[in-house]
């Protein structure tokens, strides 16, 4: 496994790629609402990554037929959006998106509330979130990959969360994904060392129940398999001689 070392060039490029993202996040956050569908979403956000000249990293990706994932309640990830799907108050929707910014790909993911929703689901998300900024204490030069792994499990398994194991962070760069792969649970071994200039995308995939999930016939919604929710965060970082950069981070 080769992990790419970015040059000095390419990460400017790699932060202006995630700072677009993250404003297209602020403009699909701001305008989630009860009423609208998650091909709304998609819409909205395609169009906003093409307005700043850029290009839906995940579009095609793999047959993926959207530029958006949109994933509520009990689905993971890789939602698929559609006109008949209403989002409504109360649900949980997880978006996650990505975009290639003169060739370096950014990718980001947040769960939002719809309006009012349960306490419980209020816990999931913020402990979704706090479980990234726990993993990223690890991420420095002279620690380990699966570092990072472990401090996001040893964080969640307090609570009784399930962490989604078929799904894993990976590096990011001129491809959407690069090695290394990021698992969310704790690891056996210790895993790559972490060198400056890495650009990794980590993103812990958290269920209120169960850590099993279940691979939808449409060939991409991931849902959980007990029906509980999901919440899913996700960052484009950078590893430096000292505290990580993230570098898609928005107003959320
Ligand atoms: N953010 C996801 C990932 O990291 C989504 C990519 S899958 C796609 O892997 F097909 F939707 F693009
Ligand atoms: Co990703």
């Amino acid at each position: 496994m080769a992990v790419n070392i970015k040059s000095p060039r390419e990460i400017e490029l790699m932060r202006e790629s995630c700072r677009i993202l993250s404003g297209v996040f602020d403009e699909m956050a701001q305008a989630l609402k009860p009423g609208m569908t998650t091909k709304d979403v998609d819409i909205l956000g395609e169009s906003l990554i093409r307005k700043a000249g850029c290009i839906p990293n995940f579009k095609n990706y793999n047959g993926y037929p959207a530029s958006i994932c949109v994933s509520v309640n009990d689905e993971v990830v890789h939602g698929i959006p559609n006109k008949k799907h209403v989002i409504k108050e109360g649900d949980i929707v997880s978006l996650d998106a990505g975009l290639i910014y003169k060739g370096y790909h950014s990718d980001m993911a947040r769960t939002f509330g719809v309006g009012n929703i349960s306490k419980e689901a209020q816990l999931l998300i913020e402990r979704t979130k706090q479980s990234f900024f726990e993993g990223i204490k690890m991420a420095k030069a002279g620690n380990h990959l699966f570092d990072i792994s472990n401090a996001i499990d040893d964080y969640i398994s307090q609570f009784g969360y399930g962490i989604v194991k078929d799904l894993v962070g990976h590096g990011i760069g001129t491809k959407l994904h690069e090695d290394p792969q990021i698992p969310n649970f704790r690891q056996k071994r210790r895993g790559v060392l972490l060198q400056p200039g890495m650009t990794l995308a980590i993103e812990p995939m958290i269920n209120e129940g169960g850590w099993q999930v279940v691979f939808l016939d449409d060939d991409w919604t991931v849902v959980t398999e007990d029906g509980s929710l999901s919440a899913h965060y996700e960052n484009t970082i950078l590893i430096t001689d000292g505290e990580p950069e993230i570098m898609t981070l928005g107003k959320y």
